[in-house]
């Protein structure tokens, strides 16, 4: 079957909650992937910013069959000697005590949000509910996680939300200030709004976070599902600031785009969820953690955290020359770290419209925050690569007409 029979039937059997580009993929290999009727692509997106070493990597490919064949799930009745050991690696190279292991994003931050509460109520301190997250954030589709994302248009239709989440805007201290008090049990931040449009924390910021939650008795948790493994050039982004939070959330690239969720804690809080108070059935199955001790793996033997700092800076400067070049109506702004950049795109241009041609033209990327297009490659990407992937993208700007007056508001 074709790209057009396979959208045809999915148009009848699939939900139809996605907002998906018209092509349907079969196979990758590190940063190319090919379509149903033998297309290839560069991937600059990397399945959003999760396919962390490349497409089909043979040790991730072998180390998920051998699993496989040996045990693939037991539940959280028992325990299995891959979660252990993935925890293990995982308190050795993060600050972290304690590990929890689930199978997304979401899940990931409903767990931050439930920690938090039941900490406290551990504590003996039962009013201190109260979580405070930022406008603009993103923390997934469950509903503790998306009353704690800070943008409306997802909520649309589906409230009420879960109840004492409060936002304020990203960046803004005196704001955080201004809400964070006796009741409040965490603040919840991302390091780099990804969704919201690639938009990093000041370092300042973050400490001053850290701070005031210290001050108020607060928790400060990161959710780090989209900057952390390696993603912004560090293994989490919080190194960048210095920062430890209490908890932080991790999903996307940890098994390379095996499903698997986790929070990192610190001794500290580490007995916050007594046993019984929360988990999941699937959650660190032996397939999914055998994924993640593969992809710490090669991380360590091709050196990838280094790789996304080093191509990342390259990236930049690059995002950087298109933003500033003056025949460029397009290209507004170059933002991120790392592997995890975006170039803004002036308002009189469509960027669903950019980003179809860009595709078209055999290049992977995606759109954030409605006006940014989104570079979140593998991590084993190339300099030439993202040459290559910007040529077209910059010929695509180049070529394109505003079709909207700027300042309009549609
Ligand atoms: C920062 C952040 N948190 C949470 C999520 C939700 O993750 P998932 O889609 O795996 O539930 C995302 C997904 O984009 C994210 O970027």
């Amino acid at each position: 079957m074709n790209n057009e029979q396979f959208l045809s039937v999915a148009s009848q059997s699939l939900l139809g909650n996605y907002r998906s580009a018209p092509v349907v993929f079969t196979r990758g290999k590190g940063c190319r992937v090919e379509d149903v009727e033998g297309k290839k692509y560069l991937d600059l997106c990397a399945g959003i910013a999760v396919v962390s070493v490349g497409h089909c990597h043979p040790e991730l490919t072998s180390a998920i069959a051998e699993q496989a064949g040996r045990l693939m799930h037991i539940s959280n009745l028992f325990w299995n000697d891959r979660a252990i050991e993935l925890a293990q690696q995982l308190t050795k190279r993060t600050p972290f005590a304690k590990f929890y292991f689930c199978n997304s994003g979401a899940e990931a931050n409903e767990t931050l949000l439930k920690l938090a509460r039941r900490y406290h109520f551990e504590q003996g301190d039962k009013p201190r509910t109260k979580i405070i997250t930022a406008l603009a954030s993103f923390h997934g589709r469950s509903m503790g996680a998306l009353t704690m994302t800070g943008q409306a248009k997802y909520q649309e239709g589906m409230g009420p939300m879960v109840g004492d989440v409060e936002h304020v805007p990203f960046g803004d201290l005196a704001a955080l200030r201004a809400k964070v008090d006796a009741r409040t049990a965490a603040v919840i931040l991302e390091p780099v709004q990804g969704e919201g449009g690639v938009v990093s924390a000041t370092p300042d910021y973050l400490r001053g976070a850290r701070k005031l939650c210290d001050d108020a008795g607060a928790l400060f948790m990161l959710d780090e599902v989209q900057t952390g493994y390696g993603r912004t050039g560090r293994f989490l982004a919080r190194e960048w600031s210095g920062v430890l939070p209490d908890a932080c959330a991790l999903a996307k690239g940890i098994a390379g785009g095996f499903p698997l969720g986790a929070v990192g804690v610190t001794e500290r809080i580490s007995k916050g969820l007594p046993p019984g108070s929360h988990g999941t059935t699937y959650g660190g199955n032996p397939l999914a953690c055998a994924a993640a001790l593969a992809v710490l793996r090669i991380f360590d033997r091709e050196k990838l955290v280094e790789n996304a700092d080093r191509i990342g800076v390259h990236l930049g400067e690059r995002l950087r020359a298109l933003a500033g070049d003056p025949n460029l109506a397009a290209a507004v702004e170059a933002r991120g770290i790392g592997l995890l950049r975006g170039l803004s795109i002036a308002p009189a241009f469509e960027p669903g419209a950019l980003l179809a041609e860009i595709r078209k033209r055999g290049v992977l990327v995606s759109i954030a925050g409605g006006n940014v297009l989104r570079f979140s490659p593998p991590l084993c990407v190339t300099a030439d690569e993202i040459d290559e992937g910007l040529a077209v993208v910059e010929s695509v700007l180049r070529e394109a007409t505003p079709i909207k007056a700027a300042g309009s508001r549609s």
